[in-house]
């Protein structure tokens, strides 16, 4: 018989062959599945934890699995905490720790739901990562009415230093500037016509760094970008820009430890060499790799079949993954959100779901937390990529 190591080192073969390799032991039960295929029914969700999670297979290969939370969810549903707590080795909010969700006016600071969830994280031994100290999509109205470009830096500084003080040797990561770039925008480097480089110009993005840095000075420092994933020339040169900013950075003696590849994928769209080369890039920097909001929107596949649909999602987390996982500087693979039943993507109304009465099934469980195929492309590529 292989070992388990030889064994995931010929690749995942067929189930067969698998459930004969994995023996008795029940360690690796479902490893090998092959994600072309649908699903097995399993009677709950818990018939996926401990051994079976996520969680698990990712740490067994070197890399931590989590998600993305939107907060009231976990005290509102019992059985998704649950399945967070079974699945997850990292969590993040997805907007509590924006400026408009934490700053509702200039002297408050509304640090209650993520500290809920930070509590959660360390109850169930999770870790958990910061997102975001600046975001053009997130500036509350009430600094928009200052005049003083002097006073925005201070409230900038400020804001930064007490969030992350709030939260120092608490954080795996932070977020520290999100989405920065924007060539549409014609600025030098490329960089967005943001509020914050209108009113502070272009070394906002060093600043943040800099002050996040003494304020916690064992958190992993991350830019974090979406609009890089795919093999298109757009895609590309988001690349080049980012990469020239990070070298920029890192040659002025800016604390930098990660770069964040949003990946917000298409069903059906080609990924493969260009994050792959992104990747090692960011490697040859020193720098780690955090795959940090992972999701497929099918909105344009043209079938309703939902299988088939599940088909052509799983396959593009697996294309991707496939491009992404064999790179050493990758440490964190993160879903936005864990179920569809509370994914970004069937928010109606925006670009993303043109579609009132057809639901995106982007997430590892669906609306009901059974499963999807996505759970298992997910588990299949952790233990195909990376080994510890
Ligand atoms: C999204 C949230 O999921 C939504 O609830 C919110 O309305 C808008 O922001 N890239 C990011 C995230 O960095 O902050 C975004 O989160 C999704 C895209």
């Amino acid at each position: 018989m292989l070992s388990r190591r030889e064994f995931i080192a010929r690749g995942t073969g067929t189930a067969f062959t698998f459930a004969a390799a994995a023996g008795s032991t029940g360690l690796l039960a479902g490893c090998a599945k092959n994600s072309s295929t649908h699903p097995p029914t399993v009677a709950s969700f818990h018939d996926l934890a401990g051994s079976r999670s996520l969680r698990a297979h990712a740490r067994r290969h070197g890399l931590i699995y989590g998600s993305a939370v939107v907060i009231p969810v976990v005290k509102e549903n019992a059985d998704f905490a649950s399945l967070l707590s079974e699945q997850c080795g990292i969590l993040v909010p997805s907007n509590e720790l924006k400026w408009v969700a934490l700053r509702p006016s200039r002297e408050a600071f509304n640090f209650g739901p993520p500290d809920f969830l930070y509590d959660f994280s360390q109850r169930n031994h999770m870790l958990m990562r910061g997102h975001t100290l600046c975001w053009h999509q997130s500036v509350p109205a009430w600094i928009k009415t200052i005049d003083s470009k002097d006073e925005i830096r201070q409230i900038f500084v400020d804001h930064i230093t007490t969030v992350c003080k709030h939260y120092a040797g608490k954080m795996q990561s932070w977020d520290v500037v999100n989405e920065a770039i924007e060539p549409d925008d014609k600025l030098p480097g490329g960089l967005r016509k943001s509020f914050w480089y209108e009113n502070l110009g272009p070394d906002y993005i060093d600043l943040a760094f800099h002050t996040a840095r003494a304020a916690d000075p064992s958190v992993k420092l991350t830019y974090n970008d979406y609009g890089i994933e795919g093999d298109s020339d757009n895609d590309a040169e988001k690349r080049r820009l980012i990469l020239e900013m990070v070298k920029g950075m890192k040659n002025r003696g800016v604390p930098i430890d990660a770069i964040g590849v949003q990946s917000h994928l298409n069903a059906g769209e080609e990924y493969g060499q260009g994050v792959a080369d992104y990747i090692e890039a960011i490697h040859q920097l020193g720098l780690e790799v955090y795959l940090t909001e992972l999701d497929v929107n099918d909105d344009s596949t043209a079938t309703d079949d939902v299988p088939q649909r599940d088909a052509v999602v799983a396959k593009t987390y697996t294309d991707f993954l496939t491009a992404a996982l064999p790179n050493p500087a990758v440490k964190l693979v993160l879903t936005w959100d864990l179920s569809d039943k509370y994914t970004w993507l069937n928010s109606l109304g925006s670009h993303r779901k043109k579609r009132p009465n057809r639901d995106q099934r982007p997430l590892p469980f669906d609306a009901d937390l059974k499963p999807t195929d996505c759970f298992y492309a997910l588990r299949d590529s952790f233990n195909r990529h990376k080994l510890v």
